[in-house]
């Protein structure tokens, strides 16, 4: 089952920089493609610890890619990497072209950050706090953007206010409109949603679509398996410091509208019968079991046909059941295999 879900990750090829010696080169597409472009990256703390392991990762323009795994995956790593906080011990990141290290500022200026730990000034009003973040990015004073901002994030009502009166959920809004404060073109979420309440977490989702629809690209960690599956466009998963996933969402639910009818034989067989090598049937526990995977979606299962011609090979059977796979069950298959 695993090995059907796993996607094959982008291979990066073709000079347009000279690159640090050591690192893939990357390809002109490669760069066009995508707003974000991560080649052979690794990460070893002070420590000895190796955090990430040879990550490659395109973003593309536009997308809302969701980044899943257990905690000390990577994923805050691999963020602040990509936003320039953290330096990668190996391989390069470009972002809208320009290199993190080397043309940090110009790659900055592109992104919004929210972080996974949430910290403001308590005692600075939201209008006050959300507008110096501007300044940080040395962008002009812009009050229509900062009102915009705050009146998208359902905060106008709150912007005299100090940061200390609101909510939880208002303070995660207030970190969101901070980060676009400066007009990034791609906007990070380290786990909007840890902790928030079902309708908040809905509120949260729609301020996201949005934003992608001003085309904002949108990259977002999260444990919740139900928001990669409600959000994104493409899903990566990361575990133990490496990439083991990458998918479009479409496909992959595609794959999840595969079901496995398993039959339990009433006596073991050594080989299948001549008339069901056209089914792909794989006969498994010493010729115990047959299992069968389709397609729900697909015109036609196949399981009337070949319950017929079981019975016409004489193969006879006592119990039957069917699964269906979920994007938790191959999370969590990934997740504990890789
Ligand atoms: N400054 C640091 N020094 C040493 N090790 C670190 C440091 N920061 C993170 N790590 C380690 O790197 C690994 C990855 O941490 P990271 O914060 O990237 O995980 P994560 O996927 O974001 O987890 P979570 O879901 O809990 O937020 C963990 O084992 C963590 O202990
Ligand atoms: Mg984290």
């Amino acid at each position: 089952m695993r090995s059907y879900f796993r996607a094959p990750l982008t291979s990066l090829s073709g000079p347009v920089q000279p690159p640090p010696p050591g690192v893939c080169p990357l390809s002109l597409a490669a760069i066009m493609s995508s707003i974000i472009s991560v080649a052979n990256l690794s990460k070893t703390y002070g420590s000895g610890f190796k955090a990430l392991k040879n990550v490659n990762l395109d973003i593309k323009r536009g997308e809302i890619f969701a980044l899943l795994g257990p905690n000390g995956a990577g994923k805050t790593t691999l963020i602040s990497i990509i936003c320039g906080i953290a330096n990668p011990s190996e391989g390069r990141v470009l972002v809208g072209g320009e290199d993190i290290q080397t043309s940090y500022r110009k790659a900055r200026s592109l992104i919004g950050l929210v972080p996974q730990e949430l910290h403001t000034d308590a005692f600075e009003s939201v209008w006050a706090t959300v507008s110096f973040s501007r300044g940080l990015f040395g962008k002009p004073k812009n009050p229509a953007h900062i009102e915009k901002v705050l009146k998208d994030l359902s905060l106008w009502d709150k912007k005299d206010n100090k940061i200390i009166t609101l909510s939880g959920g208002m303070k995660r809004r207030v970190m969101i409109a901070k980060a676009l404060s400066h007009e990034p073109q791609i906007l990070f979420l380290d786990e909007p949603t840890a902790g928030v309440d079902v309708e908040l977490r809905k509120g949260m989702w729609e301020v996201v679509r949005t934003l992608q629809q001003s085309g904002v690209t949108i990259i977002l960690t999260t444990h919740y398996i139900e928001e990669a599956e409600e959000m994104a466009d493409r899903i990566g998963v990361i575990n133990k410091g490496e990439i083991v996933l990458v998918e479009d969402k479409t496909t992959l639910m595609h794959k999840l509208g595969k079901k496995r009818l398993t039959l339990h034989l009433q006596g073991k067989i050594a080989a299948l019968p001549e008339n069901l090598h056209h089914y792909e049937l794989e006969l498994c526990d010493n010729g115990a079991t047959l299992v069968y995977d389709y397609d729900t979606k697909g015109e036609r299962t196949g399981i009337t046909s070949l319950l017929g011609d079981l019975r016409t090979a004489g193969i006879r059977f006592n119990d039957l059941d069917t699964t269906q796979s979920s994007l938790e069950d191959i999370f969590v298959d990934l997740v504990r295999t890789s």
